[in-house]
């Protein structure tokens, strides 16, 4: 069999995680996925730097749009982010050329979902995203694949690790909220525009992926109501813990009598419920079907390993031959849901 070339825009933390993988990996990727993963070409802003990482062996180019349209490339790995620019644009050209497309780009999706989605189906490629929502995390699986046979009711949870660090650390160090931004700002956990985090931004990117693989609709990213978590005090959290709550950035997307409800705002949750033990950087999507009741999904919505496992999955499926409908079901069939004003849950 003949070997699956990747070539890989964007060589920060995630792209280094899946070169990695692909490297420690390579036997159990061979036999999992029935022939060898190999990178032919890689590109990032930076040629020379240390990242840890020998990328020598490998054909480099500037121009990710020349990466994505090269004859020895059958999949383009997008892990480059931004809604557009170079991302959109080479994922279109990547498109366009036939290639295959996995990407980790929650903004991109979030905005030119239906464009990318409707662009891959005409060409009869695929465009992987499980990478995009919640790092480690197989929610794009579960939703698309797992729990297909339902019909999704709910989906909620906490999906913005960053955020999540900020509050439970307000919590247990009893630090305001202007002294952890700092801290973690500093160690690097957030956003280079922090604002996309703390804003409920990033969250509601990705809830508007969700929303559209639950309930077959467009992606309407402006249709979800945002509130970030610049608001929420110490004294806020010190009085939901006496009455046995905990306050998350929480997002809900269902389906309601008068349309789709979309919300990504701080919420109380109760301490004892799953999402009121979810502590420091970690994800937690609770999806509700028809048939399969409620599932809980839980583990590291970023980091080099966590996401780099997501991009790995999807490049197997890719290796095995799935190519499924972007959204779970054809682009063309998304209907466009009217938008339900949030009732506070
Ligand atoms: N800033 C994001 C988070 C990274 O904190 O969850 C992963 O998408």
């Amino acid at each position: 069999s003949t070997p699956l070339r990747l070539g890989i825009a964007g060589l920060g933390t995630v792209g280094v995680g899946v070169v990695k993988m692909v490297r420690h990996q390579a036997a159990l990727l061979q036999n999992r996925c029935g022939r060898e993963i190999a990178i032919s070409a890689v590109s990032a802003r930076t040629r020379d730097k240390d990242r840890g990482v020998n990328i020598s062996s490998y054909a480099w180019e500037d121009d990710p749009v020349a990466l994505a349209t090269r004859d020895d490339v059958d999949v383009f790995v997008e892990l480059m982010g931004g809604s557009d620019g170079p991302a959109k644009a080479a994922t279109e050209a990547a498109l366009a050329a036939g290639k295959d497309v996995v990407t980790a780009n929650k903004a991109m999706l979030a905005v030119h979902g239906q464009l990318l989605a409707g662009l891959a189906e005409e060409n009869g490629r695929a465009l992987r995203y499980e990478a995009a929502v919640a790092g480690g995390i197989p929610v794009i699986k579960a939703l698309g694949e797992g729990l297909a046979g339902n019909e999704i009711t709910r989906v909620m949870g906490v999906m913005n690790g960053s955020c999540n660090y900020i509050l439970t650390r307000m919590e247990s160090a009893g630090l305001t909220y202007e002294e952890v931004f700092d801290e973690a700002n500093a160690l690097g956990y957030l956003e280079a525009d922090p604002e996309l985090d703390v804003g409920g931004i990033d969250a509601a990117h990705k809830l508007a992926i969700l929303s559209a693989l639950a309930f077959g609709t467009r992606v309407d990213f402006d249709g979800v109501e945002i509130e970030g978590i610049g608001c929420v005090k110490i004294e806020d959290i010190r009085h939901a813990a006496d009455m046995g709550y905990r306050i998350k950035l929480l997002g809900v997307a269902q389906m309601t009598g008068r349309g789709l409800e979309q919300r990504m705002a701080p919420c109380l949750v109760p301490a004892h419920s799953p999402l009121g033990q979810l502590e420091g950087g970690t994800n937690m999507v609770v999806i509700e079907g028809s048939d399969v009741g409620q599932i809980v999904l839980r583990g590291a919505g970023a980091g080099e390993g966590p996401t780099a496992s997501a991009v790995m999955g999807d490049i197997c499926d890719i290796a095995r031959g799935l190519r499924l409908p972007v959204f779970g079901q054809p682009a063309a069939t998304l209907a466009t849901a009217p938008r339900a004003s949030a009732a506070v849950p």
